[in-house]
Order: C-alpha cells, then structure tokens, then sequence
C-alpha cells in the first residue's frame, strides 16, 4: 500500500515539475521581454487605419487594412460599411478591398482577409538597429493565426525605435500572404533589464521555494524533536522512518516504471 501510495505522489511530483515548466503564454503587448529588452507597446493599443488606392480602369480599388497589434478589432458603429462588412471576432489584422466606378462612390466589396487574429503564436526577435535612436535592434513581431481559402496569412511587423515624432506606419506590403508592415514608434524603443535580476526563471524559482520549504521542514522537525524527545543526531530527522525508506521506494518507482515498459504499454510486446 505504501508503496503504491509513494509512487502515486512521486508521479504527481513530476507532473507538476513538467506543468509548471510549461505554462502557457498568453501574448501581452503591454509587457513582454526579447533578449532582455522589455517592451510596452500598450500606446499601439488601437485599430490604425491605411488605404491604398489603385487604378484599375475603368474601375478604382481600394485597400484598407485595419490593424491593432495589441487587441482584437473592433469597429465603429457609426459606420455603415464595416458594420455589415468586417473581419470575424477576434481579428488583429483586417484587409478589405473594395471596388467601384470612378465618379461613382457605390464601393462593392470584393474581399475581406483576415490576416492576424486568433491563436496569433507572435513569434518575436530583436534584428539589427535601423537608425541611431535605437541602442538594442529593431523588434520584429511575426503575428499568426488567420487564413484565407485554406492558405495561411501572417503579418511581418518590424517596429522601429523613434524618440520623437508620431507613431507611424511608414511602408507596408502585402505579398505572398504576408503583409510586411514597417512601423516607427517610440513604443519600440525598449528598456534594457538590469543585469541583477538576471536568471531567475521561474523554474528556478520552484525549486529554490522547493529547497526552502524543504530546509524549514527539517529545521522545525529537527527542533521539535530535540525539544520534545531530547533527539540526538539522526533522531533528530522528523519522519525518519519514512526517509529512511526514500532509497528503497525511488527505485520501487524505476523498477516500476521499466517493468511497465517491459511489460509493453507501448505496442511494441513480445508475444
Ligand atoms: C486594449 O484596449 C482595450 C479597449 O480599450 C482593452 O480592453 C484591452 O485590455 C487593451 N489591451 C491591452 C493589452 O492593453
Ligand atoms: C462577435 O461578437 C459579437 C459581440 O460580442 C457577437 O454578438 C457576435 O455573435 C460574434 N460573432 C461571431 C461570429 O462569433
Ligand atoms: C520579416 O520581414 C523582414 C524584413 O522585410 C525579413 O527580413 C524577414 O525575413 C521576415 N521574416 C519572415 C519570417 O518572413
């Protein structure tokens, strides 16, 4: 029974280790560290709005790309066009083409692409500086999580530090399913972490807090037992009876766990 109840909290150990050390990560514009520079790109946190005309005669067609790279879209009710026309929930990046006469303003959509929304996955790096206001490389962010007839899009944003002046997007692209957006912004201009509270991950954290809980145990137990049964040397490890036995249930856990390989869970049993 015992041993069955110690391998049972041994699994569940583990379990937590492996859980702890994947805990989720939800993308947050407002604080997030590339390469210990700190980000807060929280004044980014509203829908930008660029159109591009073209010619195309005898008609003109008109891009516009809604974009906030901090929070899903949402539209002004006011106007009549992106009320009945606009990206689904949860859209990041929204590009929308329409199409009409020229001199005439009776516009006829002819797509709506969603190109970042959803589980966006940013993929974020730091690349090499691109003017003389930025001291730690320009921060590039690759957003996901859209398609259109089945072929994947994504936004390739590169943001450039600028100390002065407005926020702007500067160039913008959109090829191959991608659209590559060049963005100067003062946002983008990151803070450096000092060096002191380097690599305290939270893994190591857990396992300091696991060490500290740890020596408070045996401390305490050690005190009580001294106090209350006048316990010398190994007498004074609380439990000791249990830790005694540590040796012996550790490797009941291996011998159980390559039996239960052995044994063939896996498919692969001899039969
Ligand atoms: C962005 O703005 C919206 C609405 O103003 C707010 O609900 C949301 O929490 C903001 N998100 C971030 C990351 O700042
Ligand atoms: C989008 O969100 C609005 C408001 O929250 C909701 O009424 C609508 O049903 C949603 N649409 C979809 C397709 O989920
Ligand atoms: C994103 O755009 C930059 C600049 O245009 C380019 O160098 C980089 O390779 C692109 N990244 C991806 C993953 O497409």
């Amino acid at each position: 029974m015992w041993k069955f109840t110690s391998i049972f909290l041994f699994a569940f150990a583990i379990l937590a280790i492996l859980a702890l050390g994947q805990t989720s990560f939800a993308f947050d514009c407002s604080e997030f560290e590339v390469d210990r520079i700190k980000f807060n790109l929280q004044s980014l946190n509203k829908t930008e709005k660029i159109t591009q005309e073209e010619k195309t005669p005898p008609t003109i067609t008109d891009t516009e790309y809604h974009i906030n790279p901090c929070a899903p879209l949402t539209y002004d009710n006011d106007d009549d066009e992106s009320k009945k026309n606009h990206c689904d929930n949860n859209t990041y990046i929204c590009q929308i083409k329409t199409n009409y006469l020229e001199g005439r303003k009776d516009p006829r959509i002819i797509s709506i692409k969603q190109i970042a929304g959803g589980e966006l996955n940013p993929e974020l790096a730091l690349g090499p500086a691109l003017n003389n206001d930025d001291m730690h490389g320009h921060l590039s962010m690759i957003y996901h999580g859209a398609s259109y007839n089945d072929e994947p899009q994504q936004a390739n944003i590169t943001f450039i530090c600028k100390k002065q002046g407005d926020n702007k997007i500067t160039k913008y692209n959109y090829k191959e399913n991608t659209l590559f957006i060049e963005w100067e912004t003062q946002a983008a201009c990151g803070e450096k972490i000092p060096e002191e509270d380097k690599g305290m991950s939270g893994f190591t954290k857990f396992i300091l807090t696991l060490i500290f809980i740890g020596l408070c145990y045996f401390g305490i137990g050690a005190a009580y037992k001294y106090h209350a049964y006048k316990a010398h040397g190994w007498d004074l490890l609380p439990h000791l009876d249990f830790w005694r036995d540590v040796p012996y249930l550790v490797s009941d856990v291996f011998k159980y766990i390559v039996n239960s390989f052995r044994t063939g869970r896996g498919g692969y049993s001899r039969v």
